[in-house]
């Protein structure tokens, strides 16, 4: 009896000090950057973004980046923009190059860009505007949906790869940060179903993301594709630097083509199996076919 009470008090410590512990190392991340609102924007009645909270806030425990060197920008200092701009939107699904598009764009163009989230590893390596959400950056990434999540922008790019690519990148962020890589036995825990449900929460999240920006955003809207950045990138950019109507010049917009890889991008490293399966596949094929449909239609109005 006494030791059992003995045992339950030094459990009972023990867990105060863990909390105390987590609340102490998430207290000095918050508080970190000057000037900065805390925790945006994210619409509770989305589970996918109250698990956002999860993945954007503890990861700051283990720097996805740590040691890794340091990005050189090409222009001497990168600036917030003054006067401010309408704020515009860089909406993707997570795992669609979001983070590298914000990159590219700080290297053209000189500014920073901010985001909805406050990831502490983007935070101190590259991006010190991360939780920014207005228009003294240039674009704010989101990867939220819904009215509460669209209405403080004037514009938005949308960014959207293929579903089986991002959802696998995504997949990889959550398990080894972004730059790293999920291991092949996280596709096999609990007999495939964790994958299994994973894909199919995510593609709905794809689906619900990219059509109601699509279809009830009413601002400005210019939609580019992951694979037509990586096919053709300085096409692509020019596009999105007419969009955000700013000027670049071509010294600038060089040196940013010669450092497009940045540090942000993921090497490939190609699974020895597919972690598809058929019936996922034509889940994907379906659900994407639908989705780029409404894209072209949005892009040619008949
Ligand atoms: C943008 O947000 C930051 C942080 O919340 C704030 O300090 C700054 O004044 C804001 N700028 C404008 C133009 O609203
Ligand atoms: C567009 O907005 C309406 C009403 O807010 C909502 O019911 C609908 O789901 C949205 N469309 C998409 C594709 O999310």
């Amino acid at each position: 009896m006494h030791v059992t009470r003995v045992r339950y008090w030094i459990l009972a410590i023990l867990l105060f000090l863990y909390i105390a512990g987590v609340l102490f190392l998430s207290a000095v991340t918050l508080h970190e950057p000057k000037n900065l609102t805390h925790g945006k924007q994210t619409d509770r009645n989305q589970p996918f973004s109250r698990l956002k909270n999860y993945e954007y806030g503890i990861p700051g425990l283990r720097p996805p980046l740590r040691g890794r060197s340091k990005i050189q920008w090409c222009s001497t200092e990168l600036k917030y923009i003054h006067p401010a701009i309408p704020p515009v939107a860089l909406v993707s699904f997570p795992g669609s190059g979001n983070t590298w598009l914000r990159y590219l764009l700080q290297q053209v163009s000189g500014f920073y860009t901010g985001s909805v989230y406050k990831d502490y590893g983007l935070l101190k390596n590259g991006f010190p505007a991360e939780n920014i959400a207005n228009g003294s950056v240039l674009v704010v990434k989101t990867h939220e949906w819904g009215y509460n999540a669209r209405k403080i922008f004037s514009k938005a790019i949308i960014l959207v790869r293929s579903p089986a690519a991002a959802i696998q990148a995504e997949f990889n962020r959550q398990s080894g940060g972004h730059i790293g890589f999920a291991s092949p036995d996280r596709y096999k825990r609990t007999k495939g179903k964790y994958w299994q449900q994973f894909v199919n929460d995510k593609l709905e999240a794809w689906k619900q993301t990219n059509l109601d920006w699509l279809y009830n955003f009413t601002g400005p809207t210019h939609v580019i594709f992951y694979e037509q950045l990586v096919d053709n990138l300085e096409h692509t950019l020019k596009t999105i630097i007419n969009f955000l109507d700013i000027s670049t010049d071509e010294n600038l917009f060089k040196c940013a083509l010669e450092r497009k890889e940045g540090i942000y991008r993921r090497k490939r490293r190609v699974l020895n199996f597919d972690p598809y399966t058929d019936e996922m596949k034509r889940k994907l094929d379906k659900i994407q076919k639908k989705v780029y449909e409404a894209i072209y239609n949005f892009a040619t109005p008949s």
